[in-house]
């Protein structure tokens, strides 16, 4: 699946994030609002998208947004490269279509041609569906971090490694080059 050129799973295409469209930004926060489980303030959505537009994808049925990724990259303690995955929502309607996973496959496709060393992403220990989507593409439970989300639940912190750097003991790595 090329990352630049829109694609297609059946009848509903993938694309970037498109930065300059107002109501694309309103139809993505009114489907995470609605459908995920941890309240999240406008401008947390607002921090990714307008710093990292290249790593948010959304899916789409005509011109009715039905599912959106939206992620970040960053260095990690100065040696690695490092994906997050912040937010993944299918809209109910449309689940159990294969759109998670065409989503994800498109961050892990664009992060892995950007050389990014890990993925990392949390979820909630009693989300099965995103614990088994995450983990058929590979991705490890590294933490489970206690009562992490408002509702008290606790999270998985899930790695998916890209690169040997990931699993290299920091001390032995060298500090990621300025641009
Ligand atoms: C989790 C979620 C993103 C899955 O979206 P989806 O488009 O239905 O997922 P897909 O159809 O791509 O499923 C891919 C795989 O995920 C797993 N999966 C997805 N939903 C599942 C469920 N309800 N129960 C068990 N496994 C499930 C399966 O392994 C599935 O592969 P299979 O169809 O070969 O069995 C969607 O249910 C959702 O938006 N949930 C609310 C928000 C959320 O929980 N986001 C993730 C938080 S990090």
């Amino acid at each position: 699946m090329s990352v630049a050129a829109a694609s297609k799973i059946g009848e509903y295409s993938y694309r970037q994030f498109n930065v300059q469209d107002q109501n694309e930004f309103h139809s993505i926060s009114s489907l995470i609002s609605n459908h995920l489980s941890e309240p999240y303030s406008i401008y947390v959505y607002w921090y990714f998208l307008n710093n990292w537009p290249q790593y948010s994808f959304v899916v789409m049925d005509e011109s009715r947004l039905i599912g959106v990724v939206i992620s970040k990259v960053e260095p990690h303690r100065e040696v690695r490269s490092r994906g997050y995955i912040g937010m993944l929502v299918i809209d109910p309607e449309y689940r159990n279509k294969g759109l998670a996973s065409g989503l994800v496959k498109l961050t892990i496709e664009k992060m892995q041609q950007d050389n990014v060393d890990e993925i990392m992403l949390e979820t909630e220990v009693i989300n099965q569906g995103a614990l088994n989507l995450y983990e058929s593409f590979g991705f490890l439970r590294a933490k489970r971090l206690y009562r992490y989300y408002l509702n008290t639940h606790d999270a998985f912190r899930l790695i998916l490694p890209l690169s040997d750097k990931s699993h290299t003991r920091i001390a032995f790595l060298d500090p990621i080059a300025d641009e």
